[in-house]
């Protein structure tokens, strides 16, 4: 173990000035463990989450869209291969190449934070752990609810688009099928409520539910629908984008919920959840309640980012560089 007195780090991120004071900063070997735990790093890397934190905020302070890209990317993550950081291998044929994930973005925020880990505690904090960290703390930094999450996770040596298809939700899947993919991963429908709140933050791109306004769909308020059409005319730019969040556009909030009631849910995904009798007295719950939807969306996530995660020493590895899997 290396110990190293008055340690001041300077960085720039996103163009901003990070500083990283450590008093005393412990390098070692990284923690023998087969499970997911607290503490994890506590002696291995025992400033993990503070630099994670500063590297999200710091970065966020200069583009305020990456907290919905950095949630978005670890649902994409882990619902496919589980939580292994396989989303963010590039490479031909890799899962990052499959069109399905062609519009996830936020990968520099994590491969910056990474960096930073590989100074402090070489070969120790795994890829698959720097996302949900910085998913966690994109959420917290959006004004929603800051969620202790185990850790631990190794990441995958496998990366392949052919798993994505079969593993990813569309906004044109019924409930159904959106709840029985839910469900193969271990997820509840009642998870599938919480977790599409995600969708109070962030953006879309107008491909994504250009089908609802030409003609339009009934299910949509006619309002909300021509403000849609209005910044998403016949012909956009592909690169448009608009509010998920009509209201409380970059706010984590239960505005998403309240949305829904009004029948203004972005895509038919987002709509079903209100006219499908199952989850509607959920939908409307969450529409009034605030404190309800944080208490909810801290289990939710946590049995989101457990999906199918790898650990011990015979699973997996810690990659170098979260871009690529080791030699
Ligand atoms: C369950 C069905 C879901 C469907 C069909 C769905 C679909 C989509 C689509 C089509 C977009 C727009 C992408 C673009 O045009 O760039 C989007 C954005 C987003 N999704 Fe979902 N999603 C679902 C669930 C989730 C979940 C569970 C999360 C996270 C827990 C999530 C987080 C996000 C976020 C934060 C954005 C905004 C991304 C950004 O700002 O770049 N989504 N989603």
């Amino acid at each position: 173990m290396t110990l190293l007195p008055n340690l001041i780090l300077v960085s720039r991120t996103h163009g901003l000035l990070v500083t990283i004071s450590l008093t005393f900063l412990l390098i070692s070997s990284p923690a023998p463990s087969s499970s997911l735990s607290l503490d994890f790093y506590s002696s291995s890397c025992p400033n993990v989450e503070l630099l994670i934190k500063n590297t999200v905020r710091s970065a966020t302070a200069m583009d305020p869209t990456l907290p919905g890209k950095l949630l978005r990317l670890v649902f994409h993550d882990c619902i496919v291969e589980g939580c292994d950081g396989s989303v963010l291998v590039q490479g031909n044929d890799t899962e990052r190449s499959d069109p399905a994930n062609r519009s996830l973005a936020g990968f520099e925020v994590v491969e910056s934070a990474k960096r930073w880990l590989e100074v402090l505690c070489p070969g120790t904090v795994s890829c698959a752990d720097i996302l949900v960290l910085a998913a966690r703390d994109a959420v917290e930094i959006a004004g929603g609810p800051s969620v202790p999450v185990p850790l631990g996770r190794r990441d995958g040596r496998t990366s392949s688009a052919a798993n994505v298809r079969p593993n990813m939700v569309d906004t044109s899947f019924s409930i159904d099928e959106m709840a029985q993919l839910f469900s193969s991963k271990g997820l509840s429908l009642d998870d599938l409520v919480i977790l599409s709140g995600a969708h109070t933050i962030g953006k879309a791109h107008c491909s994504a539910f250009s089908e609802r306004l030409e003609p339009i769909d009934t299910s949509l308020n006619k309002d909300y629908a021509t403000e849609l059409i209005k910044q998403c005319p016949a012909g956009a730019n592909a690169a448009v984008t608009v509010d998920n969040d009509p209201v409380t556009a970059s706010l984590f909030d239960n505005q998403y919920y309240t949305n829904l009631v009004s029948r203004k849910g972005l895509f038919s995904s987002d709509s079903v959840l209100m006219s499908d009798r199952r989850t509607r007295g959920r939908v409307e719950s969450l529409s009034a309640n605030q404190d309800e939807f944080f208490n909810s969306w801290s289990d939710s996530f946590l049995r989101m980012v457990n999906i199918g995660v790898k650990t011990g020493d015979a699973q997996g590895e810690i990659r170098s560089s979260c871009s690529t899997v080791n030699a």
